[in-house]
């Protein structure tokens, strides 16, 4: 992922044409680019939109898709939402948690670990994503495949 960086931040309030109501969206393109949102950027945008820090902040929290923290070159992301409840995402997590020796929304030897609340995936939970790529029906001995061709592709 690309490292964060003024001018592309001031190119795509640019974009928006520097309009406040547009945060999200600049947020969004933002974390899309560059993966998260590091604190000196809020404080570039909230001077770039005329809004406080609080503001810009206060969006930056509530949205589970803004990181406010660098994440690994791998993404690894368990859907906690119902359908994927039901079908043991909650297991499936704590195997993640204790294969990756890490909690959800950490990152460690390069590999960030995190929630998701749907992927779109209902119909083959448990659903997990990794790198962008979603995938149905995960169970411990698949986590592992899937884990150990995300480590392959280094
Ligand atoms: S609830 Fe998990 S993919 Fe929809």
């Amino acid at each position: 992922m690309a490292r964060i960086d003024e001018k592309t931040t001031s190119e795509i309030v640019a974009a928006h044409d520097a309009r406040p109501e547009l945060l999200v969206q600049i947020l969004a393109s933002i974390v899309k680019r560059f993966g998260w949102i590091p604190e000196e950027t809020v404080r570039q945008l909230a001077s770039e939109l005329n809004l406080s820090r609080a503001e810009v902040h206060g969006v930056v929290e509530y949205y589970h898709d803004f990181r406010t923290s660098e994440p690994g070159q791998h993404i690894v992301r368990i859907c906690q939402a119902e359908a994927c409840q039901a079908m043991g995402s909650e297991k499936l997590t704590a195997y993640a948690e204790k294969t990756l020796a890490m909690s959800l929304n950490n990152t460690e030897d390069d590999i960030t670990l995190e929630p998701v609340y749907c992927l779109g995936n209902c119909a083959c939970s448990p659903a997990i994503m990794i790198d962008g790529k979603t995938f149905g029906r995960v169970n411990e001995q698949r986590f592992n495949e899937l884990i150990d061709a995300m480590r392959g592709d280094n």
